[in-house]
């Protein structure tokens, strides 16, 4: 808590806004949002997703807000500032390797982005036939250097934009990020369901087929809002230590999780629509994004090469943009810490990071390729640690977060952050803290449980 007085922060609460709905916005949006829906009714899942972002994701963020504004310390020092001498700490340094772990095998796949808009930009999509896009995927992800050599480079990028601090660094490449992502989804949407026979990939994203809906699809959207929110390891609260005094937690929830949900749609109405019209199966899986869809891009709009080549190039850079302002966030929350923890300058933290985070890069990296026989319970590298952290580290993380904002938390702290101290009303406060005391443990449990295969 000794920063407090010279804390560094956003300059503005658009800048806030837009950096939280940066780490949000990521691959989990355009990359795993339309896979998921695909796989799990289309426009059922879809409405049950909607749910559960706005009755559990915007609760449990705010709680994280809470704990992040308070404090005002990284998540690793959050929970010792706001619980001292307790093992809540605990919670925080667990977010903090999670944030770490995940940026390891993240910017792997953030690193092909860079492949392919490359290979979209040089002409490497033209002609192709679907078998070729099949391979050219399988050999660049088990190639052993070139992944490497994008894994290094987006890791420096990310690496640039947090040296040079929270306000220059994340709020301004945010201000600057953002409004060029949501312009490429709106344009990429607008292109693909306007091409003739769309109409059927956009009644699959609209009708709702309510047969599909199965407990596991609940729980899978729950799953997809938690990491798709980027709650559960203290990066929205890393963030939100950066908030003004006058920056209003519910209203920046809601419009993180709005602009969330609407890139998340409108990556699905890239896809469907375009893929139904070519008559390809948006076959569900991470396939979609690398194999499915260079193929339906150039299909779609081969009779235009011009086109086909725009709408893939744009395609890719917003995959980028996407996934960067994500891995930016991921970065702050351990440099943040190591920073303040160990009184790092913010350059050496950050380079400490960014050297441990390119050696877990590329071991998940190799692990798809050549050292895809050294297997942890049964998987490679690169899929334990999505396993280790996405299923078992984030629910871990979330469950600890609402309950100690709803249970621990001095009540007139809880209330003062939703409150501004006093200066707002706060009409949903009860049903808020019914929520992260009651409902949000139990749900997230539930995910836990499911992920494991406990729920049978
Ligand atoms: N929310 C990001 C996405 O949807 O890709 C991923 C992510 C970023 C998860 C930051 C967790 C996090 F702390």
């Amino acid at each position: 808590m000794q920063h407090n007085h010279e804390r560094v922060g956003f300059g503005s609460k658009i800048g806030a806004i837009l950096a939280a709905a940066g780490s949000a916005v990521g691959l989990g949006n355009i990359w795993r949002f339309p896979f998921e829906t695909g796989n799990h009714g289309g426009a059922a899942f879809i409405l049950i997703y909607l749910g559960c972002v706005f009755i559990f994701g915007l609760p449990i963020m705010i709680a994280e807000f809470t704990i992040g504004r308070r404090s005002k310390a990284s998540t690793g020092g959050a929970y010792q500032a706001l619980a001292p001498g307790t093992k809540w700490k605990w919670v925080g340094y667990l977010g903090v390797l999670t944030g770490f772990l995940i940026l390891g095998y993240y910017s792997v796949v953030a690193g092909w982005t860079l492949e392919y808009v490359w290979q979209a930009a040089t002409g490497g999509f033209a002609g192709k036939s679907s078998t070729e896009f099949i391979t050219m995927f399988q050999e660049f992800s088990q190639d052993p250097l070139r992944p490497l050599l994008w894994l290094f480079i987006f890791m420096l990028l990310t690496h640039f934009i947090i040296v040079k601090g929270v306000e220059k660094g994340i709020e301004r490449s945010s201000k600057v990020m953002m409004p060029i992502l949501f312009i490429l989804v709106v344009l990429l949407a607008i292109c693909s369901v306007t091409l003739p026979g769309a109409e059927k990939g956009v009644e699959f994203l609209l009708k709702p087929d309510f047969s599909k809906v199965t407990p596991d699809v609940f729980l899978g959207a729950m799953g997809q809002a938690f990491f798709s929110l980027s709650l559960g390891m203290g990066c929205l609260s890393t963030y939100a230590s950066y908030f003004g005094k006058d920056t209003r937690l519910g209203r920046t929830a809601m419009s993180v999780g709005l602009i969330d949900t609407f890139v998340a749609i409108l990556a699905g109405l890239i896809m469907f629509p375009a893929a139904f019209a070519v008559g390809i199966q948006p076959d569900a899986g991470p396939s979609l994004v690398f194999i499915t869809l260079p193929n339906v891009f150039q299909q779609a709009f081969g009779g235009v090469p011009v086109l086909a080549w725009i709408c893939s190039v744009a395609f890719y850079i917003l995959l980028a943009l996407a996934a960067l302002t994500s891995t930016i966030s991921l970065h702050e929350v351990s440099t943040a810490f190591l920073h303040e923890k160990f009184h790092f300058t913010r350059g050496r933290a950050a380079c400490i990071i960014t050297c441990g985070c390119l050696l877990i890069g590329v071991a998940s990296s190799l692990a798809l390729g050549e050292w895809s026989s050294y297997t942890i319970g049964g998987m490679n590298f690169f899929d334990a640690l999505d396993f280790l952290t996405a299923k078992i580290m984030l629910p871990v993380a979330g469950v600890f977060a609402a309950i100690f904002v709803g249970w621990v938390l001095d009540r007139s702290i809880v209330r003062g952050e939703v409150t501004n101290y006093g200066a707002l009303r706060s009409a949903y406060y009860p049903l808020y803290i019914f929520i992260l005391r009651f409902i949000a443990p139990v749900g997230i449990v539930l995910i836990f449980m499911n992920e494991l295969g406990l729920l049978g």
